[in-house]
């Protein structure tokens, strides 16, 4: 019987300095293989409304798109922690979050939600954590937040910028979140931050000190073409998806992804 990965076993991950390998999934059959290869957690990410939907941005995701590929996820994984994206809009207020977090957890199947946002969030965490559902947060680029021009740039690059994303690290840790995505932060912020939270953070475009990595599956794998740079495409040089999923999980347990080329200063 496969061991599932629970909110402990990340929690010892990050103690015992095991890297945690995660990345996006929104389909039973992609979710299959990714867990065979071994995949610590499945993020159904609202980034499906880009790479699923062909949209620009995640906005247009519903709460029913949502609830939809988690189950579609959820039905066949044997041991990767399930996280799904609470989309836009579904927690503007501590009722509405409990609610739509709750449908993500009983129809959907998730076993976390992740919600964008800081210091702002603690009111909404607090609510979902009351009612038992764990937390991912997500700070740097939030791309439910995004202006169009703010959309793919890195965040907290000066000093003021840095130190609020560390007092908003610390005040959504306060408020309960279990583990913290950092998306395109400089390196050395992701690891000053990494080291004085207790939650695990999973660092997207943030450096190999964040306690794991995630990425998106289309672009791992070269399906959508970008050409960001904290991004590889781990489908070159192996012959199967497979393949390209055992060996990104490799290469983020061995820390050499991402690399200084992939990373911000
Ligand atoms: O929606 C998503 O895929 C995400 C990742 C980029 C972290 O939030």
């Amino acid at each position: 019987m496969t061991k599932k990965v629970t909110v402990s076993t990340l929690n010892q991950m990050k103690l015992s300095g095991e890297k945690i390998a995660c990345l996006t999934s929104y389909d039973a059959s992609f979710a299959k293989l990714q867990d065979d290869a071994g995949i610590d957690a499945l993020l159904i990410g609202d980034s499906l409304g880009m790479v699923l939907h062909g949209n620009n941005t995640t906005v247009h995701v519903t709460m029913d798109d949502m609830i939809y590929h988690t189950r579609l996820v959820s039905h066949v994984r044997q041991k990767a922690l399930i996280i799904s994206d609470m989309p836009y809009q579904s927690y503007t207020s501590p009722d509405q979050a409990v609610k739509n977090a709750a449908r993500l957890i009983n129809e959907g199947g998730a076993d976390m939600v992740k919600l964008e946002g800081g210091k702002e969030m603690c009111e909404v965490i607090a609510a979902i954590k009351r009612n038992n559902i764990p937390v991912c947060g997500h700070l740097g680029l939030t791309p439910q937040s995004f202006k169009t021009s703010d959309l793919f740039r890195v965040h907290a690059t000066t000093d003021e910028t840095a130190e609020k994303l560390k007092q908003d690290a610390l005040a959504i840790q306060e408020a309960g979140i279990d583990c913290l995505v950092f998306e395109c932060i400089p390196s050395k912020v992701a690891k000053e931050v990494t080291e004085v939270l207790d939650v695990p953070t999973v660092g997207i475009g943030a450096g190999v000190d964040c306690d794991g990595q995630v990425l998106v599956l289309y672009d791992m794998l070269g399906i959508t073409g970008k050409k960001f740079r904290f991004l590889k495409n781990f489908l070159e040089g192996n012959d199967s998806v497979l393949d390209a999923v055992k060996d990104y999980i490799k290469q983020v347990k061995d820390k050499s992804y991402p690399s200084a080329e992939h990373s911000f200063k």
